[in-house]
């Protein structure tokens, strides 16, 4: 039976650990000019994505190539799903020919069609509900800088979406403190957060209060793939949850700043943070190919 990663919860905290181990691992090998172990000679990865892409494409192409193996994208309009084919003849099609499934789906429940009928793993690549590939190189990112994951306090400044879902489940299955700040009417989906560990998560009424004291300060876009129609709402609704370097000025002195990109500077986040001394964003893009070159490796060991 193949081992799927629909969510951060497919995995237990101390795969997680180890992931990011040797996540950091395969990056020094591969700043070090070191060869990859190639198991993926003869292997193929499908990327099928409904939504647009830059990080979670390339990685995983490259991190397929950097490991032995090939990668076949397969845009929005490239495949007969366009006229009708339904997800789950097209995962037992490519189930048979590939060894690895990425999605990138509209409705979570797209993926989950996927994992039921692939009988090879199936990892979502963002869904509406969860992006937990993005999380495992956010961890990394913060396992090398902070140099540990356990006892850290994160603040989510921003929309309750997919990445703050993910966020959520995150702080419930390590030692994180999270504290989450969204306007009215946009926190997290309570039935996507559900099994979460509530004592490891507070609802804060304002972003300072979220903010105070805290290692790490995330944001993400206000709007989400899909949500184009809501722009003008949204905004409206999200104009004081910027993260300016006055906010950042509440959070620890050492603390840094996370977002999983793509940003929009003047929205979301104040050009000085993204672009100055506390941001670590480009070091969790590039961490985007390492953790998921690990988290290649348990699934095709499974
Ligand atoms: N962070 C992230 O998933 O980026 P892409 O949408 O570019 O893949
Ligand atoms: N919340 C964003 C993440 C993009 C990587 C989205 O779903 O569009």
């Amino acid at each position: 039976m193949a081992r799927h990663f629909l969510n951060l919860s497919d995995l237990q905290a101390r795969e997680i650990r180890s992931l990011i181990e040797r996540a950091i691992e395969l990056k020094s090998m591969w700043h070090q000019n070191l060869a990859c172990p190639q198991i993926m000679q003869n292997k193929t990865v499908a990327l099928v994505f409904e939504k647009s892409s830059t990080r979670t494409r390339i990685s995983f192409e490259t991190a397929a190539y950097q490991l032995g193996g090939n990668a076949i994208f397969l845009a929005p309009g490239d495949t007969q799903m366009k006229r009708g084919e339904s997800a789950a003849d097209t995962a037992r099609v490519l189930s048979s020919m590939v060894d690895l499934i990425v999605t990138r789906t509209g409705i979570h429940d797209t993926a989950e069609t996927y994992a039921k009928f692939s009988t090879v793993p199936v990892v979502n690549g963002l869904s509406d509900a969860y992006h937990p590939c993005q999380l495992l190189a956010d961890l990394q990112t913060i396992q090398e800088v902070k140099g540990g994951m356990d006892g850290c306090s994160v603040a989510w400044v921003g929309d309750g979406n997919n990445m703050c879902v993910t966020w959520a489940i995150a702080a419930s299955l390590l030692d994180i403190e999270l504290r989450i700040s969204t306007p009215p009417g946009y926190a997290p989906n309570p039935s996507l957060i559900k099994d979460c560990d509530f004592s490891r998560i507070q609802v804060c009424s304002n972003p300072i209060e979220a903010v105070q004291g805290v290692d790490v300060v995330v944001t993400d876009t206000w709007l989400s793939m899909g949500q184009e129609d809501e722009k003008t709402e949204k905004l409206a609704a999200f104009e004081s949850m910027q993260v300016t370097s006055s906010l950042m000025g509440n959070a620890a002195e050492d603390a840094i700043f996370l977002h999983c990109l793509p940003a929009y500077r003047g929205l979301e986040v104040q050009a000085e943070v993204i672009d100055g001394p506390q941001s670590a964003v480009w070091l969790e893009a590039e961490n985007r190919l390492h953790a998921q070159k690990a988290l290649i490796e348990l699934l095709l060991a499974a």
